[in-house]
């Protein structure tokens, strides 16, 4: 750091800055804190010490703080310092002396978080840092977390970096050729939530159902538990995408029938574009569409909610040629028909995945289509079906599956830390008796909170995405 200066910019509460080794820093303003666990004091504490070493005090206690994380607040169209905000809620552009991104929050590459980013970004008033945590190449390559190539990707090369104990940031000086906040990058269901929150709030809150919702489902009358429910699901379709992507490169369901995967350009698919160095179509302004495989893989969503983790995974790869969302709530229902709508006015990829994306109001234990596919998944879903017709629904889908086809499921084990859907949920032991009726030619398990594949033996009662591969 090299002494304060002022600076000649007006911007809003900004006035005054500092030049660091990253360049002129304003040092009033607000200061955005994306945060996994906004309540946690060791993770703002983190977040505040690696602030620090980016030139920007700021104490927890600071008016100025503006927590962003899980919640389900509703937001007012201009940020207060202080509150607790949805990370759903677009932030005025320009507003923050600095923004961090929490190096525990749960990211994975891909679209998702290229988005957010941005978001991060375009909030950075000029003169202001944006912070944001990355992992070592290896780390990265295991788990699907953001590296520092994927983040200069996006963002630009960074002004410097910084660094307390292992944890690692990245510092950007948005004002010195950093990211573009005009650029809105790749589509992804961050974005729709970021355009449509205010759509969508209006459109659900105060319609309860009539009180015949599905269990598990997230209608409400409570306008705050209608965000958080659609936080949740936004949120979870990060995670939840990029890891069915790795499941289904992995074991490449549909090659042996000469379809899918095995026909999809892996480079030239979007994480091509992603990947070091990769910021071609994501600055140009127009979008040219990434090279991509026949599309042929077919997917089948048991419970799959509003379709947000289906059509992230289908933003993600551009080789789905069809992925059919099966769920009985009408207000699921009516919520893809809003993400459509957002799909169908994006650009060619978005508009491809809106053509290839249905919903089908049904229970899984009656959908309404019958043809085969290359993937079923049921994520925090199978818990809803009543027992007697468990086998059923798992035979049924096993039955639609191609020759070497994959079976995804995902289950919170029954613990007693759950309160709600205790008596629904599995125990291990009930679930893996009743997948093992299937007879799979190949067993994978795939932690959740990240995209690494642990050995059978390792599972014992950890969340995992359980995945069955049916003999070609
Ligand atoms: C916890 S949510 C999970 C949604 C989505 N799979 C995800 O991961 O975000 C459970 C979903 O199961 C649906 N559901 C409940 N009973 C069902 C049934 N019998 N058949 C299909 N879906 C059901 C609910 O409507 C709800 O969308």
């Amino acid at each position: 750091m090299s002494g304060r200066v002022e600076t000649t910019r007006e911007h809003g509460m900004l006035q005054t800055g500092e030049r660091t080794a990253a360049g002129t820093s304003v040092e009033t303003g607000m200061i955005a804190m994306i945060l996994q666990k906004p309540d946690d004091a060791a993770e703002r504490r983190l977040a505040l010490d690696l602030l620090a070493r980016a030139g920007v005090e700021a104490t927890d206690a600071s008016e100025e703080i503006l927590r962003i994380g899980q919640t389900g607040a509703r937001c007012e169209a201009v940020p207060r310092p202080g509150e607790v905000r949805s990370i759903l809620a677009a932030m005025p552009t320009g507003s923050c002396r600095a923004v961090v991104v929490s190096p525990s929050l749960r990211l994975f590459e891909g679209p998702w978080t290229d988005r957010l980013l941005r978001q991060a970004a375009a909030a950075v008033a000029p003169g202001g840092r944006l912070v944001t945590g990355f992992q070592p190449d290896r780390v990265s390559a295991a788990r699907g977390w953001p590296s520092r190539g994927f983040v200069e990707g996006v963002l630009g090369p960074a002004a410097d970096s910084v660094a307390i104990d292992r944890v690692r940031a990245l510092v950007h000086a948005p004002e010195r050729g950093g990211p573009s906040a005009s650029a809105a990058g790749p589509p992804t269901v961050l974005g729709f939530a970021f355009d449509a929150l205010d759509e969508l709030v209006a459109a659900f809150a105060g319609d309860d159902g009539g009180g015949d919702a599905p269990r598990g489902s997230t209608r409400t009358a409570d306008a705050d538990a209608f965000v958080s429910a659609l936080n949740y699901s936004v949120v979870g379709a990060a995670y939840k995408a990029a890891l069915l992507d790795r499941i289904i490169d992995h074991h490449r369901p549909g090659a042996a029938t000469g379809g899918a995967a095995g026909s999809r350009s892996r480079l030239g698919g979007l994480r091509g574009v992603f990947g070091r160095g990769g910021l071609r179509w994501l600055t140009g302004g127009g979008a040219p569409a990434p090279e991509r495989g026949t599309p042929r893989l077919r997917i089948l969503d048991l419970g799959g909610g509003p379709a947000l983790t289906l059509a992230e995974l289908m933003l993600r790869r551009g080789d789905v040629a069809s992925g059919v969302c099966v769920d009985p709530s009408p207000t699921n229902r009516d919520l893809v028909g809003h993400l459509v709508r957002w799909l169908e006015s994006g650009p060619e990829p978005a508009q491809q995945v809106a053509s290839r994306l249905a919903f089908d109001l049904a229970t899984m234990e009656a959908p309404s289509g019958d043809g085969e596919v290359d993937v079923v998944s049921l994520i925090g879903s199978l818990l809803y079906v009543p027992r007697e017709h468990t086998d059923a629904v798992l035979q049924r889908a096993w039955d639609r599956l191609s020759p070497g086809g994959l079976l995804v499921v995902h289950e919170n084990l029954r613990d007693p830390a759950y309160v709600v859907d205790y008596d629904q949920m599995f125990t291990g032991e009930e679930l893996e008796a009743r997948l093992a009726r299937l007879e799979p030619a190949d067993r994978s398990f795939w932690l959740s909170s990240g995209t690494a594949r642990i050995p059978a033996g390792e599972v014992g009662r950890q969340t995992v995405f359980r995945v069955l591969v049916k003999p070609s």
